[in-house]
Parts: C-alpha cells; structure tokens; sequence
C-alpha cells in the first residue's frame, strides 16, 4: 500500500476539508439590471473567507443571491451538497445559513435578551442558548435589559451576529461587518470571529476593510463589477500592490 503513515495509526496523507458553499456560474440583478456575472465561489469547512471589493461591485448582492434574497438567473448554489438556489429566504436560512445585512436591522424596541430570543431555532448541529451567546460575548450579558435601538453601532453589530448564531448556523455571512465601527471594536469583532472558526463555524463575508480582512480570513476574493477577478490566500493578497492597488484603490 502507497499510503505513508505515521506514530501509530494516524494517516500522514492530510484530508481534504469539505466544500461547505459553492456557487458556480452565478449570474444575478434585480429587475432587468444584471449585476452578477458568471460568480464562480467556494468556502470549506471552518474556513473564513473575505469577499472584498469597491462600492457598487456586487457584494451585497453575492450574500443576498446565497441567502436567497435575490435569486440566480443563471447557474447554480449548492450548500453542503445540495442545491438552494431558488429556495425560500427562511429555507436556506434553516438549512445552515445564517445571514446579518449590511444594516443590521436588530429590533430596535426590544431587548438585547428579545433579540436573541427571537433569533432561536430548534435543531441544528451546535446548540446555541442565551447563555452560551452571553459566554461568548461578556458584553451582551452586561446589555441584556437595554433596548437594541439604544446600544452603540458596535453593540449593535455584536448583537446582529449573535442573534443570527441562534439559528444554528454553519455558515454565516457578514455584510462589511466592520463598516462603520472604531478600530478598537474592529479588533474585538475580529477576536470574536476567530473564536466563532473555533467553534467550527465558517464565515462569508464582505468587506472593504483590508486591516481587518487580513488578521480574520484564510482565502479572499476580488469582486469588480460583478465578477470576480481574483481568488487566493488572504496573505499572499495582502502583500500584492497591485491588486490591492488596481481592485481596492489602496
Ligand atoms: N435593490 C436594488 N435594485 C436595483 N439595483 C440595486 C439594488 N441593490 C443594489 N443595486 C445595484 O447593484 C450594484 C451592486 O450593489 P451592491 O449593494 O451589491 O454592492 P456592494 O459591493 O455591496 O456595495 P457597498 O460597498 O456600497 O455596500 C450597484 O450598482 C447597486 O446600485
Ligand atoms: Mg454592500
């Protein structure tokens, strides 16, 4: 047998995670304005993967398209194998997608604690309760009688992911969740992400954010226009000027 192995049984030959989302050939818009073009896009299993781009490329519009919001035209989404394009928002969101919009939109005349509650969802693989959220993020516990329309856009953010783990999800995806935030609550979302890809949940998400992008994610891609112009590992981005120069104006 061809196959190494090391100390005892353990198998030398790394196993190859599995494609959690997949989107290929994706073509959307809205109406008869065409905005996405032939998305060609995948996260594995635990990975955290940016979507980056300049205003207007399409990157809201690629999380709406997954979550459902805005169906493909053309191609197709498969999630864990099985294809969800053209299903309902609140199906897709049941199968394991967890979505948090650009705005947030947590409710803004009920509690932190109500928020959450209304974000729960029986079944899935990881059971998350107010109280393993409130482990997670001390802060939420200290807010969990405030009203979500008094908290600060940090607070906010923090409650929108939150909220949308109660669904259970494997995969969540951010819209630019660092958008407007102080580089201080920047680093604190950031620490929570990587404890979320500790926990085995694998994040999409979109943003503008280079700093922040590079310290979170293990793959990016470039979206222009629509199309994806490039896809790599985050740190070999990062480095690239031209890219970065040509893509993100930076
Ligand atoms: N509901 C809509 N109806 C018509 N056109 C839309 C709609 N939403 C977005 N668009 C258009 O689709 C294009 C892509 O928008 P999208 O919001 O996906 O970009 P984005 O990359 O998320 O930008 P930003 O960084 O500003 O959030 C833009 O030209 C936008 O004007
Ligand atoms: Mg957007």
């Amino acid at each position: 047998m061809a196959e190494s192995r090391i100390s005892g049984n353990q198998c030398a030959v790394a196993r190859q995670p599995a494609v959690l989302l997949e989107m290929a050939g994706v073509d959307a818009g809205y109406g008869l304005s065409r905005i996405l073009f032939r998305v060609d896009l995948r996260v594995y299993e635990g990975e955290v993967v940016a979507l980056l781009g300049r205003n207007g490329a399409g990157k809201s519009t690629t999380l709406k398209t997954i979550a459902g919001l805005t169906p493909p035209t053309a191609g197709r989404v498969l999630f864990n194998g099985r294809e969800i394009s053209g299903k309902a928002s609140y199906v897709i969101a049941r199968e394991g997608i967890g979505y948090v919009p650009q705005d947030r939109r947590i409710f803004a005349d009920l509690t932190v604690r109500e928020n959450l509650e209304v974000g729960r969802r029986a079944g899935g693989k990881t059971e998350w309760t107010p109280e393993r959220i409130f482990g997670m993020f001390p802060a939420l516990r200290e807010l969990s009688i405030r009203r979500g329309g008094t908290l600060s856009g940090g607070e906010q953010q923090m409650l929108a992911v939150a909220r949308t783990l109660m669904g259970n999800p494997r995969l969540l995806l951010l819209d630019e969740p660092s958008e407007g935030l102080a580089p201080i609550v920047v680093r604190t979302l950031a620490e929570h992400i990587l404890r979320l890809k500790e926990e085995g949940v694998a994040i999409l998400l979109s943003e503008q954010n280079l700093l922040f992008t590079r310290g979170v994610c293990d793959r990016a891609y470039l979206l222009e226009k629509g199309r994806i112009q490039h896809e790599g590992r985050m740190s070999d981005l990062a480095n690239d000027q031209r890219l970065l120069s040509r893509y993100l104006m930076i």
